[in-house]
């Protein structure tokens, strides 16, 4: 049966990017469509998109909001190219040209309320389209609020009880949690359903992932071990009791990749393109174009470590930056990219004037983070918590050996000594220590290292596999 589902969602690739959320929605439309899904994507219509991608104007509607009407526009994506239908809804809460969010509120607007507008504004396109989705799947916490939407719609109107949904956690870590005026401002109050309720007497806050969390007919988290790892504190982040309440209805299910995207064999955007099978040649030309951009000394027996990153205490900055001498003083190279808050980009930068071996950009730049991918020997992903993670995907199939700590989708992808390295605690010192024994496997063993490399690069990260799963959910829930 070809279900009809709706992805509500604040980031998509290609059209607005802050994170792998944009990258998994982007790359489920695809691939649903291609497993014949009638699958459709909507998102707000941000300034950007205005900008790049060529849209059709479908209907003005007005959405009611603390007693007030808002009006929007719903546009369609006529952009040439794409597979998948995608929709935005324009207001002016997202027509600035650069944030895709504000984080701070702006003139009393926050990003809570951004979004209950922009998921309330979903609920009204369906009559417009004329086409009723069998499930919402909703990400994060932008649109977690839509089940709870759904309840309520249901109650006065015939087509909104046949509709399911589905809440992917990408990551807990932002909740959406907000003062008690957000029921009135959507036109809800403490008692419209019990899960509000819940979440209204618990401590006066409402919590709009908790109320997702409360009221989805199905949870997924984006790996198997993250799935785990959110029962409990301190990865629940607040949220375990009620995660463990519904964990009969929560599955963990790995992100693919999207292997056309990320194929060093194709890859234009590397020096060399190479075969996994034959890494070698290619391997060195792209180190050399590696070691010359990062102006460090172009040397092929010193093993180049990668790391490319937002530049944020989660993805394990405060562990790196006081080993930084330690792990300068071992033989290798260290190249690292990213942006993220200052505090660390300035350590970063003060220690690479410092370090002749250690080089540091701080930007966002795809090209050259593939060109890391390409001409690094080891890819260091020391994560706190990772939900999933994509560039441990990508450094394997790029022929270069992740270094990961063992949580979430690192745990489930990377496993130690065969496919790349993997340390337990979050320390300075297990981290220090694992860099330690992959250099000397480096140099001493290359036979391991090149047998650790095949394995490594020909794992399927396809999607084929978690799309099965996800229709799996959905028929269940639509039988
Ligand atoms: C979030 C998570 C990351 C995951 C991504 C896509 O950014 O932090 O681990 O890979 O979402 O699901």
């Amino acid at each position: 049966m070809s279900y009809k589902i709706l992805h509500a969602t604040a980031e998509c690739v290609p059209f607005a990017k802050v994170g792998g959320l944009a990258d998994v929605v982007g790359a489920l439309t695809e691939k649903m469509t291609d497993h014949g899904l009638d699958c459709r994507t909507v998102l707000p219509y941000y300034g950007q998109i205005n900008d790049n991608f060529k849209t059709e104007k479908l209907s003005t509607f007005s959405v009611l909001l603390k007693d007030q009407y808002y009006d929007t526009v719903l546009h369609r994506c006529i952009e040439g190219g794409l597979k998948g239908t995608y929709y935005f809804i324009e207001h002016p809460f997202f027509n600035d040209q650069t944030d895709i969010y504000w984080d701070a509120a702006r003139n009393g607007i926050s990003d809570v309320e951004r979004f209950v507008l922009f998921s309330k504004a979903v609920m009204e396109i369906f009559t417009i389209l004329d086409w009723w989705p069998d499930v919402i799947h909703c990400h994060d916490w932008h649109t977690a609020i839509i089940p709870e939407l759904i309840d309520i719609y249901s109650l006065g109107e015939p087509n909104y009880p046949n509709i399911k949904t589905v809440l992917t956690i990408h990551n807990l870590a932002a909740q959406g949690k907000t003062g008690h005026e957000v029921l009135h401002y959507a036109g809800m109050s403490a008692g419209s359903t019990p899960s509000i309720w819940e979440d209204f007497i618990d401590d006066d806050k409402i919590n709009l992932f908790k109320l997702g969390i409360l009221s989805a007919d199905k949870i997924t988290t984006v790996s198997p071990t993250y799935a785990k790892e959110v029962l409990s504190a301190p990865l629940g982040m607040g949220l375990e009791s009620y995660l463990s309440r519904r964990k009969k209805d929560l599955q963990g299910i790995i992100n693919g990749l999207d292997t056309d995207l990320y194929d060093p064999a194709t890859d234009k955007k590397i020096a060399y393109q190479f075969d996994i099978n034959m890494p070698a040649v290619g391997k060195a030309a792209n180190k050399i174009v590696l070691q010359e951009k990062f102006g460090l000394a172009v040397n092929d027996k010193l093993p180049v470590l990668g790391l490319v990153t937002r530049i944020v205490e989660q993805k394990g900055l405060d562990i790196i930056i006081p080993q930084l001498s330690k792990i300068l003083s071992l033989p290798l190279q260290f190249v690292i990219l990213g942006t993220g808050q200052p505090v660390y980009e300035q350590e970063l930068k003060k220690a690479a004037t410092k370090f002749d071996n250690l080089g540091v950009i701080i930007d966002f730049d795809d090209q050259l983070a593939r060109q890391i991918f390409a001409g690094s020997d080891l890819f260091l992903v020391p994560s706190r918590f990772e939900p999933c993670g994509l560039t441990q995907m990508i450094a394997m199939r790029y022929s270069s050996l992740p270094l990961v700590r063992s949580t979430g989708g690192l745990k489930d992808t990377v496993l130690d000594h065969e496919t790349g390295f993997v340390f337990k605690e979050y320390t300075g010192i297990s981290l220090f220590n694992k860099i330690a024994e992959a250099v000397k496997i480096y140099n001493n063993k290359p036979a391991l290292w090149q047998a650790m490399l095949m394995k490594a690069a020909r794992q399927d990260w396809s999607w084929d596999k978690s799309i099965d799963r996800f229709i799996n959910i959905y028929e269940k829930l639509t039988r």
